[in-house]
């Protein structure tokens, strides 16, 4: 079991929380370093994206951290840390998520949180940054929502932050009981079974019906043809979000 003790920095900007954490981890920084930014200028999201982070919009945040478990296991990494931020926003705002493979947190559909873990090499050996945007009073994007839209009241960053250090830490800790992680994930994710979704990555996409995920974390998808397609990467996106399939 590994205890994480979160240390915060905070900046007014910063062009990205997860790149300045990568450079402070190049220089030795420890597990555990967390770095707060009131905005980003060149905010990045999964597969290149830019993620919009306008000051005082979103709870803009990275942590790193040099996990002691096998590298096949880092997967879970994401997992662990989309379930600590649903836990985070029912605690400290009272707003229920649902998980959309790997780890955007949705409010009533919509993403109200985007998570990028980046796997980079120090000198003190390789380590992951988890970077977490929460949408608190504006929309990234269009079709995204934000915890003021989701309740109405002005959202408590600070107490946001700290539920999340403390959901962060107690989910990380449990990093090497996989199936602890993989069962919660499936039980707070609507994607995990039985949705008819589109997986599309890059040139290639595919559709199916989800069928839970694999002890690393992949998305288990069955195709038309009934071949089941181990999904590593890429965006999914519900065909019929109210209907029920069956993947057995
Ligand atoms: C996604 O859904 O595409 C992931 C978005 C991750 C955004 C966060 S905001 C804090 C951290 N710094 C970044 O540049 N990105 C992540």
């Amino acid at each position: 079991m590994t205890l994480l003790k979160p240390k915060v920095l905070r900046f007014e900007s910063l062009p990205s929380t997860n790149t300045e954490l990568a450079r402070m981890a190049s220089e030795g920084a420890p597990e555990g370093l967390a770095i707060l930014a009131d905005e980003q200028t060149s905010g990045r999201g999964r597969l290149q994206r830019a993620w919009l982070s306008p000051k005082g919009a979103g709870l803009y945040f990275s942590i790193l951290l040099r996990p002691q478990a096998p590298v096949d296991q880092w997967p879970l990494i994401t997992l662990a840390a989309a379930l600590a931020v649903g836990d985070a926003l029912q605690e400290a705002a009272g707003v229920p998520t649902d998980i959309k493979w790997p780890n955007d947190l949705l409010s009533g559909e919509r993403k109200i949180c985007g998570i990028l873990a980046e796997a980079i090499d120090t000198p003190g050996g390789r380590a992951v940054i988890v970077g977490i945007g929460i949408n608190l009073a504006q929309n990234a994007f269009p079709e995204a929502t934000s915890v003021f839209e989701a309740t109405g009241t002005r959202p408590d960053r600070e107490a946001i932050l700290a539920a999340l250090l403390s959901a962060l830490t107690r989910w990380y800790s449990l990093l090497g009981e996989r199936e602890k992680i993989v069962a919660a994930w499936s039980s707070r994710s609507s994607y995990a079974t039985g949705k008819l979704v589109q997986v599309s990555n890059g040139d290639e996409a595919w559709q199916g019906t989800t069928c839970g995920i694999e002890p690393d974390g992949a998305l288990r998808l069955k195709t038309a043809t009934g071949e089941v397609r181990l999904v590593r990467a890429g965006d999914v996106y519900s065909l019929r979000a109210t209907d029920e399939h069956r993947c057995a």
